[in-house]
């Protein structure tokens, strides 16, 4: 990655928004354009303290809460390396299994214990609207880590600082980003094309006739004004795209698994296939991969996905800073 300064984001002076402080982020509905560019400058300037000093004490003597239950790498270990980097501590709290949530206890008593012991909660949770429920009974902020198939704010945040860190960020407004493979459960998804709905950008979503991106957001992001066509091959649409993010088949939310075996190889990115797309483009996926992705092709300087899970880093120290009153 190239080293980033200086910040080609508004100075924070120019665009200081402490409103931040204390608030729950649940959806990527929150978000208006001077937001992202406030947190992504924030993002940038914790890139740049990360390199030049690797850990420092923002965010000393406060505890995060990262409540999963559902399974998790990145976004745990990232909230927690983000938590820690800022010289805070985190309480653990993976796939429930072995606290009392398996006594019978609900989200709401789990979350009201865990707001007695830490400042800000992070909540992975397999139903929707789930971040909310737990954000109207807790006092504490709390950030939705994904909520079934509703929303990944952090990971949209995340995302759309990659494609400005990777394109630049005056370039947003006039790409066409490419959105492959598990529109209908995927979450990542879902909060991304909302997210790039406050731009100028063209949408196209790629997928099998039964994984289509759901009516409701596809008319929600049409009312923007923002150009969307569904394709079920990539080749149309390949060549004229900016960005494509490549998505996992989501297994675990079939409910018949003969369905899930018919499309998980719908499509595959090889060396091969990228032949028909630009130099210019970047290739994301939010990760994991299954097969969605040839490894031969992880040596492109286009696959921006091993990138990508770095920025997610310092969007979510800008994150929690913020909501903790310190950015
Ligand atoms: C995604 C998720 O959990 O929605 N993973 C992640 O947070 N990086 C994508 C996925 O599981 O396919």
């Amino acid at each position: 990655m190239p080293t980033p300064s200086p910040s080609p984001y508004l100075p924070f002076g120019e665009n200081k928004n402490t409103s931040w402080y204390g608030r729950d982020i649940i959806s990527v509905k929150q978000f208006q354009r001077p937001d992202l560019e406030y947190i992504f400058g924030v993002a940038h300037e914790m890139r740049g303290m990360v390199e030049r000093i690797g850990t420092f004490n923002l965010l000393k003597g406060k505890i995060l809460a990262n409540l999963f239950y559902e399974p998790s790498t990145r976004t745990s270990s990232s909230f927690t390396a983000a938590m820690e980097r800022l010289g805070g501590s985190v309480i653990p709290i993976n796939e429930v299994r072995y606290s009392s949530v398996m006594k019978g206890e609900s989200l709401i008593d789990t979350v009201r214990t865990l707001e007695c012991y830490a400042d800000v909660i992070v909540l992975r949770h397999p139903e929707t609207g789930s971040a909310e429920i737990a954000a109207r009974a807790a006092r504490k902020p709390i950030i939705n880590a994904g909520d079934g198939i509703g929303e990944h704010p952090t990971q949209a945040l995340l995302d759309l600082f990659t494609v400005f860190e990777e394109l630049g960020v005056g370039v947003v407004d006039g790409l066409t980003i490419t959105m492959l493979g598990d529109l209908k459960y995927g979450r990542t998804v879902h909060s991304l094309a909302r997210l790039l709905s406050l731009y100028n950008v063209k949408i196209n979503y790629v997928s099998p006739d039964i994984l289509r991106m759901p009516r409701e957001l596809i008319e929600e992001i049409a009312a923007k004004g923002i150009p969307q066509a569904e394709y079920a091959t990539l080749d149309q649409v390949l060549p004229e795209t900016d960005v494509l993010y490549v998505t996992r088949v989501q297994k675990e939310r079939f409910e018949n698994p003969e369905e899930y075996e018919r499309v998980k190889d719908s499509y595959v990115i090889t060396p091969e296939v990228m032949k028909a797309a630009k130099q210019d483009m970047i290739v994301m996926h939010p990760l994991p991969r299954v097969n969605e992705i040839s490894v031969d092709f992880d040596d492109d300087p286009r696959a921006a996905y091993f990138r990508q899970m770095e920025y997610g880093l310092y969007v979510r120290m800008a994150l929690l800073a913020m909501v903790l009153g310190k950015a």
